[in-house]
């Protein structure tokens, strides 16, 4: 184990001068950049193929230092090259975290209780690069023999999170005959209405889940093997029709076997990694189809080249490191409870979904790694959606409201589609208001400026913008399968940087646990059980007792 004892974070110098800093800090993002011409050059980094500006951060040279000697007296530094090297970071499971391993070359290695992990990995990333090979070229073949045309991945959190927004993200990547569906919701109608349309002759099925034991996709798994079946008709062998539309992604490949699943089918991982991390393991095998190996390589190779940035990168200049910091300084210093994520790339609709679950499962804790209570409040909200969807619907909160919400802006150069409406770039269109919004958010707009415009004094106060709303922009030459990559890494490691500040073990999950347990007891109550009904609380009670009246 690493680390027994947790830091308080509150008890280091840097912790001291930045809640005094905090006292009575009053940003002025118009006066920096007037006074220092240098500021969006000294602020802005690069990662990868990354383009990174914070200068529109609400961060001085006061708040910069000492974030940084926070990260020093916190032992981020120790601790990421602790998680690289296997030792077992996930203190509450005992286990070593090792994503960084699923991305490393094939001539690097990493030993781990005797065993080198990259030759594991690309043993297993070679089978799944067969198998994909075959399933796109054709030669993998349905019980009738036809070729498969559409993959569902059932799967859910990280066995579906990561590959349904990495598929949405490089769907100009994609194979142009097979399209992959996503099932993970134990509601019925996501099974019914992904599987609307579908010939169960052209469609092959991956099981994904890391313990193979949960219970919405076990449920799922089933559902479709019964739609298959009674799609492909009496004529069929069952056990061969099964080998052939079914295959598994799992740690835990002797349940794999007693779903009926062929082992050969089958492809593992390793407890050392936590299903928010996984989308580069095997449970990327849809997305593998979809992309074809050599472009989930570039994704891996992307994802490797931040985490060498963000082993070797110099603390002032590592990009994961500052963005980790600066949420910890909004967080915790100056109160935000939230932080959005606007895509300026419909391609990333899905990203800020997949973020909840890597951030807010990973950092909302109350307790610390050695189990005592945290001292600061720890992860906050993460949420967002596509811009400019989100202006016509949100931002109204963020420029004008009364609570903090820093931002990320995440936008490419290239096109995915180089549509114009007439003379007109659309691609510039969305790109003038993602520059916009940022300059917006900063500057603000002051009332003489609302004067200046002939408004009405009555009206002015309602029009005026503070300005100060910090935003990130992180721009990239294009969205391709090694930038999204890198922007997975990134918030990876944001996560796990302000996860160490904190204290906290970032890669167990136990609140989602409860939960579990209880719709396994409340179960039979729903189903009709006098006594399990009787031993609900009287509010659960008559919500069954609701249900069970309109069913
Ligand atoms: O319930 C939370 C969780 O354990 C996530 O951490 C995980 O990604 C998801 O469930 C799915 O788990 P599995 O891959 O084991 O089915």
């Amino acid at each position: 184990m690493t680390s027994a004892a947790s830091h308080d974070p509150r008890s280091t110098d840097a912790w001291g001068r930045l809640a005094a800093h905090a006292t009575g800090f009053d940003p002025d993002l118009r006066a920096w950049f007037a006074d220092d011409p240098d500021r969006a050059a000294r602020l802005t980094h690069t990662v990868g193929d990354l383009h990174v500006d914070l200068s529109k951060n609400l961060l001085d040279d006061t708040v910069l230092d000492q974030l940084l000697a926070l990260a020093e007296q916190t032992g981020v530094e120790a601790r990421r090259d602790a998680m690289m090297a296997g030792e077992r970071v996930n203190v509450t499971e005992d286990r070593a975290v090792l994503h960084t391993a699923l991305r490393l070359p094939r001539d690097a290695e990493l030993v781990v209780d005797g065993q080198d992990v990259v030759a594991d990995v690309h043993e297993v990333l070679d089978r799944v690069y067969a198998f994909a090979e075959k399933v796109r070229s054709g030669e993998w073949r349905g019980a009738t023999g036809e070729p498969v045309r559409t993959v569902v991945n059932i799967g859910i959190g990280g066995s579906d999170l990561g590959p349904v927004m990495a598929y949405e993200s490089l769907r100009p990547y994609a194979h142009d005959r097979v399209e992959c569906r996503f099932i993970s919701n134990i509601d019925p109608s996501d099974a019914a209405m992904t599987l609307e349309g579908l010939d169960p002759a052209t469609t092959l099925f991956i099981v994904s889940s890391k313990t193979f034991g949960t219970l919405e996709t076990l449920t799922n798994a089933r559902l479709c093997r019964a739609w298959l079946l009674d799609g492909l008709g009496p004529d069929v062998d069952r056990a061969d029709a099964v080998a052939r539309h079914f295959v598994a992604v799992s740690t835990a490949l002797d349940k794999v076997a007693d779903f009926g699943i062929d082992p050969a089918n089958a492809f593992g991982f390793w407890d050392w990694v936590g299903g928010r991390y996984s989308l580069d393991s095997a449970i990327g095998t849809s997305l593998v189809i979809a992309i074809g190996p050599e472009r989930f390589a570039e994704l891996l190779a992307g994802m490797h080249a931040v985490d060498e940035h963000f082993r070797t990168a110099e603390p002032a200049a590592n990009v994961p490191l500052l963005m980790g910091l600066l949420n910890i300084w909004y967080t915790t210093f100056m109160g935000a409870e939230t932080h959005a994520v606007l895509p300026y790339a419909q391609l990333l609709h899905r990203f800020p979904a997949y973020l909840q679950q890597l951030t807010m499962e990973s950092n909302g804790k109350g307790v610390r790694w050695d189990g005592t209570e945290v001292t600061t409040g720890t992860g906050e909200v993460f949420w967002g959606e596509p811009g400019t969807n989100g202006q016509h619907a949100f931002y109204q909160l963020i420029h004008q409201g009364t609570r903090l919400v820093p931002a990320d802006f995440i936008a490419v150069a290239e096109p995915a589609h180089p549509l114009r409406d007439g003379d007109q770039d659309v691609h510039e269109l969305l790109l003038a208001n993602f520059f916009a919004q940022t300059r917006a958010l900063a500057f603000g707009k002051t009332a003489d400026e609302v004067r200046a415009e002939g408004t009405d004094e009555s009206v002015v106060p309602a029009r005026v913008f503070e300005g100060n709303r910090p935003t990130t922009s992180i721009m990239a030459p294009a969205l391709t399968p090694s930038v999204l990559g890198q922007l997975v890494a990134l918030y990876e490691h944001i996560t796990f940087t302000q996860g160490v500040v904190w204290g906290i073990d970032s890669f167990d999950q136990w609140g989602v646990e409860l939960g579990k347990q209880l719709a396994q007891e409340v179960g039979p109550a729903v189903a009709g059980d006098a006594d399990a009904l009787a031993d609900q609380d009287a509010s659960t009670r008559s919500l069954i007792e609701y249900y069970r009246a309109h069913r």
